[in-house]
């Protein structure tokens, strides 16, 4: 069977987890591909909110197994603490989840080096959520990584110190104080491995290939979003992986003609969290709104979001770099009862309208041409079916299917899992 794709379209926090989990019941395997703890997916049912980071948002389904792939990097303390909140919930964790043995380790010093790069950069500083992701692919791409399958050899624990003191002189570069506790950082992640060390690790790649082989169904969940991949997105403020389509073939080592859905998801607004340019980003009573409504405080960090109108320019430029075959349009419901709705369609760039996403989109190359729309006044949290949709929310829709030529499959207005209109 094809691998099908589910990806954040604009800066993360779409509502992956979500609908992860609302389609998890056609799928035997659900696979993270890229990112790590800098990840915060949420998801809502049955009165109980679970916010995930490095597990994949299948985990609740009996019938699923959740693999953690190569392109994947994990935090052993921060996963430790994530099976921890889900002990009480009984689901067999060390048979649910699969871990690569290629998918790097995040170490304690990985976080101090984020956090002085960070530190070090001042008004500069890329808005990381400080969980030590950066440094973790550079060490990958720089080829000093430590990696998973290191924990099965007997010396790994001089791995771990080598590439300790190798970040401690690294520190000893940024002019920054940080206050930290070596022993115990240490202490603290040996007793975290000793708990990995309890879940099964694979050579992930070979697993996939025999789950497709044998028809099996698989759904990779993408973390962050199109706009914070290193290559595409507002570089220098992304993430440190491809967050995109590609990512899902080098994340987890299926060749590109194997996938098959994408589904590509974004909110009928849009947010950021962190630092970056953000052409569409509202400074006033509508952007406080949307802040307001859609509780949008960051689930990894707690940082408040910026928000502001939908923009199309991005969107459409998101479609393209991934192939996006459905797309889902979260948090509708946000924006019930505004007088008038925008959406960005174009871009004046350099004295120019153009309607592509450019090199440059600060707010001194780029401002946002909207069209406005008709807002609609009902609350739409308890719809089911598209029926019921208000006439102005059916003209939205239909407009951005029209302009991203792609159809919206699904359609969230609420964060429970019941909350969903599958069209
Ligand atoms: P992810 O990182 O893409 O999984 O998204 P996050 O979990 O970081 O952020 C999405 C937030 O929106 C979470 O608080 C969800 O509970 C919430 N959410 C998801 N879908 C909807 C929706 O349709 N309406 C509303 N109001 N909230 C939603
Ligand atoms: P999910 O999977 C939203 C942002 C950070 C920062 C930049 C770099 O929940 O959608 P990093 O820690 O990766 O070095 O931070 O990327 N960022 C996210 N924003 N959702 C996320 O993940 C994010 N992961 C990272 O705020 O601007
Ligand atoms: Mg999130």
């Amino acid at each position: 069977m094809a691998v099908d794709l589910l990806l954040g379209l604009q800066w993360g926090d779409e509502g992956k987890g979500k609908i992860v989990d609302v389609l998890t019941k056609n799928y035997n395997l659900i696979s993270r591909f890229q990112g790590g703890p800098n990840a915060g997916h949420t998801l809502i049912f049955d009165g109980h909110k679970h916010v995930l980071h490095t597990i994949p948002s299948g985990i609740f389904h009996d019938d699923a197994l959740n693999i953690i792939g190569n392109g994947v990097v994990i935090d052993p303390v921060i996963f430790k603490k994530e099976l921890e909140n889900l002990d009480k919930f009984n689901l067999d964790l060390n048979a649910k989840i699969l871990i690569s043995r290629k998918a790097h380790l995040i170490l304690p010093t990985h976080r101090l080096l984020d956090a002085a790069s960070e530190a070090s950069k001042g008004k500069a500083k890329i808005g990381s959520t400080l969980k030590g992701i950066g440094p973790t692919y550079m060490d990958k791409t720089g080829r000093n990584g430590m990696r998973v399958g290191d924990l099965e050899l007997s010396n790994w624990e001089e791995i771990f110190d080598i590439l300790t003191q190798k970040h401690l002189k690294m520190l000893d570069f940024f002019d920054v104080a940080l206050e930290y506790n070596l022993a115990e950082l240490k202490a603290e992640f040996f007793t975290a491995v000793a708990r990995l060390k309890e879940m099964t690790f694979i050579d992930s790649e070979e697993y996939l290939h025999q789950a497709i082989k044998s028809n099996q169904t698989i759904l990779a969940e993408g973390a962050q979003g199109s706009l914070l991949d290193v290559d595409f997105g507002t570089y220098p403020f992304v993430t440190s992986s491809n967050t995109t389509a590609a990512g899902a073939c080098t994340g987890l080592g299926i060749a590109p003609n194997t996938i098959g859905e994408v589904y590509g998801i974004f909110k009928a607004y849009t947010t950021r969290v962190g630092s970056g340019p953000f052409p569409t980003e509202l400074f006033d009573a509508d952007g406080e709104r949307m802040a307001k409504v859609g509780h949008e405080f960051g689930a990894t960090t707690g940082r408040p979001r910026r928000c502001g109108w939908l923009d199309l320019v991005a969107l459409k430029y998101a479609c393209q770099v991934n192939g996006v075959t459905q797309l889902n349009m979260m948090k509708g419901d946000v924006l019930s009862g505004f007088e008038t709705l925008k959406i960005c369609t174009a871009y004046e760039y350099k004295g120019e309208v153009i309607e592509h996403f450019p090199y440059n989109i600060e707010p001194e190359n780029v401002k946002p041409i909207y069209k406005e729309f008709k807002g609609w006044k009902e609350d739409i949290t308890e719809i089911s079916s598209e029926a019921e949709f208000p006439k102005e929310l059916s003209e939205y829709i239909a407009f951005i299917e029209k302009e991203t030529e792609t159809k919206i499959s699904i359609v969230s207005v609420g964060p429970d899992r019941k909350q969903t209109i599958v069209r």
